[in-house]
């Protein structure tokens, strides 16, 4: 009995040491001991100090036992015994005040005057493990009403959207930053607001050198017309500005200096300024290109039957 005492004093201890390292280096969500690897050595340490005091105090107690003389060692276990003993009866009763049953020689007391074929029943008080019980449910019902119904308390739905848009950031990020995931077989062209704004920045940052403000073109070649050197298309040209140009013709691959999301910010933005009209346009330079995936879409709506809504698609025919 004493050894499984004593293992289960080490174990506490262990998880005690656990749980505060745990809280007390509280890291976002992480896990402290996957922030901080070395915190098992302190465990460690923590175990062999617990098992070592463990195993002293018992070699200390059973010398000191030895040492005694056999009358002492009579009184010793006297008192050891009675103290056993005063502890169960604090059990004992703990155990009969929750249940609060009445002795069975007492139950005619509290015996019920229905009779259902010999079956009778008895009016024993409600345990007050339950009882009490019951009234803390009362209690937390209240407590959890006026929290999340009076007072706005973050539901349980709330909690998942919130952790749901935090993943969802979390995710963008990841793809941001991530290289490879935005090549130029998965880049899409970007027609948002922010990001041809940003495109826009990052032109005026590093090409209006040489393919001037307006993209009309200087030492680079004219980027608003139809007629693509390198090809056109969101595709073709986030690949020119990731890889460059052709060795010796002074665009070089911008792979280094920006991000693939960034490459694909400009490319839609060179592509948004397609048709415009440049004050000093150069001539164009290198073939026509058609997109491919160029559509029309015409849209038919009948007026009579304005539930029906007919959509055409089909491919440009210029
Ligand atoms: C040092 C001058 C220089 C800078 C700076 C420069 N370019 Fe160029 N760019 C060129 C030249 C020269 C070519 C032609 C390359 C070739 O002929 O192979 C070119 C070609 C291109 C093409 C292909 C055009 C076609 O007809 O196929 C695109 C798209 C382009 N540049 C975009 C950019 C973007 C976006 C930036 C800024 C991030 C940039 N360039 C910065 C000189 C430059």
């Amino acid at each position: 009995m004493k050894q499984v005492y004593s293992i289960l004093r080490v174990i506490g201890l262990v998880a005690l040491a656990i749980v505060l390292a745990e809280i007390s280096l509280e890291n976002n969500d992480k896990n402290a001991f996957e922030v901080y690897p070395f915190l098992w050595l302190i465990i460690g340490m923590v175990l062999l100090i617990a098992i070592a005091i463990e195993i002293s105090a018992g070699a200390l107690h059973s010398v000191l036992y030895k040492s005694l003389t056999p009358e002492a060692r009579a009184q010793f276990d006297l008192t050891e015994n009675s103290k056993k003993e005063a502890k169960l009866e604090w059990w004992r009763k703990a155990y009969k005040n929750l249940l609060d049953k009445k002795p069975v020689e007492n139950e005619g007391e509290i015996i019920l005057d229905h009779d259902y074929d010999g079956i009778r029943e008895l009016d024993n008080n409600l345990p007050p493990w339950w009882l009490y019980g019951f009234y803390a449910t009362i209690i937390i019902a209240f407590a959890y009403m006026f929290n999340y119904h009076v007072f706005g308390g973050t539901s349980q739905k709330e909690e998942y959207l919130i952790e749901v848009a935090e993943a969802q950031e979390a995710v963008e990020k990841y793809k941001k930053n991530a290289k490879g995931l935005l090549t130029a077989n998965t880049v899409e062209l970007l027609t948002g607001e922010s990001d041809i704004k940003a495109g826009n920045a990052i032109f005026t940052a590093n090409c209006v050198a040489c393919h001037k403000v307006d993209a009309g073109g200087g030492i680079g070649p004219n980027l608003v017309d139809s007629y693509w050197i390198l090809g056109g298309g969101v595709k073709n040209v986030f690949n020119t500005i990731t890889e460059g140009g052709r060795p010796g013709k002074g665009m070089v691959a911008w792979k280094t200096n920006l991000k693939p999301d960034e490459i694909a910010q400009v490319a839609s933005y060179v592509l948004s300024l397609h048709g415009t009209t440049p004050a000093d346009p150069k001539e164009p330079e290198g073939e026509l290109y058609v997109d491919p995936d160029a559509r029309v879409e015409e849209v038919e709506v009948d007026m009579k039957d304005s539930t029906s809504v007919e959509i055409k698609m089909g491919y440009d025919e210029k």
